[in-house]
């Protein structure tokens, strides 16, 4: 869910009117409820869930209620061990081993937005290599996409680089400082892009 700042971008748009929302920490929901009652107003509307994002199918029928649905899926998915975060439901707390990770959290969460998604939908995230534990690179940004590409199409990827990533044990695992926005579109689809814009800060 990116931790709001899609949300905030979300309620300074025009012409989107619905928000759908997950993460496993409770934190998060509670300040995405507080940020969404703060620009509330009659032409937006938001949901957010407090659950794994492989789980939201089998749970809420998530594909069936929203098939076909969302123009835009945004998300910056947790680097399975780079960063730890709190909550009882992480995806590495739930996938402890990297080609588990990659089936039950990964795949299972591409796989709903394939359903989810406009025939006209765009999806993106952003993700990065980095090393672990051994000083071994994981080829993390092909291993997501070699699983994205079994359901969508490549359409961009775009360099972003900063300073500055805090990481646990940084001492042990190092970050490279580029990282990429990666977006597909439905298989087959063919989007007319014109020349993207950016506002960097
Ligand atoms: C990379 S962080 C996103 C925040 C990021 N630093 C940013 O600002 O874009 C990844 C998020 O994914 C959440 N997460 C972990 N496992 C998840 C799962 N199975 N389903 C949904 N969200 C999950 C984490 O709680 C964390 O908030």
């Amino acid at each position: 869910m990116g931790w709001n700042f899609y949300l905030v971008a979300f309620f300074n748009t025009v012409k989107y009117g619905k928000y759908v929302g997950t993460d496993v920490i409770p934190k998060v929901i509670q300040k995405s409820k507080a940020i969404a009652h703060f620009f509330s107003g009659d032409d937006k509307e938001t949901s957010f869930y407090l659950l794994p994002s492989e789980r939201l199918d089998k749970t809420y029928s998530f594909g069936e209620k929203y098939a076909n649905y969302f123009d835009v899926i945004f998300f910056s998915p947790p680097y399975f061990s780079l960063e730890i975060y709190p909550g009882e439901n992480q995806s590495t707390i739930n996938f402890p081993e990297y080609e588990d990770w990659l089936r039950g959290y990964w795949e299972e969460t591409i796989r709903l937005c394939s359903k989810c998604i406009k025939r006209s939908g765009i999806l993106g995230y952003v993700c990065g290599d980095y090393k672990d534990e051994k000083w071994n690179l994981v080829s993390f940004t092909d291993d997501l996409k070699r699983i994205a590409l079994k359901y969508f199409d490549l359409e961009t990827e775009m360099e972003i680089m900063w300073n500055g990533v805090k990481t646990t044990s940084a001492a042990r695992k190092k970050i490279r400082k580029s990282r990429k926005f990666i977006s597909f579109p439905n298989k087959g689809v063919k989007r007319y892009l014109s020349s993207p814009n950016f506002f960097i800060l």
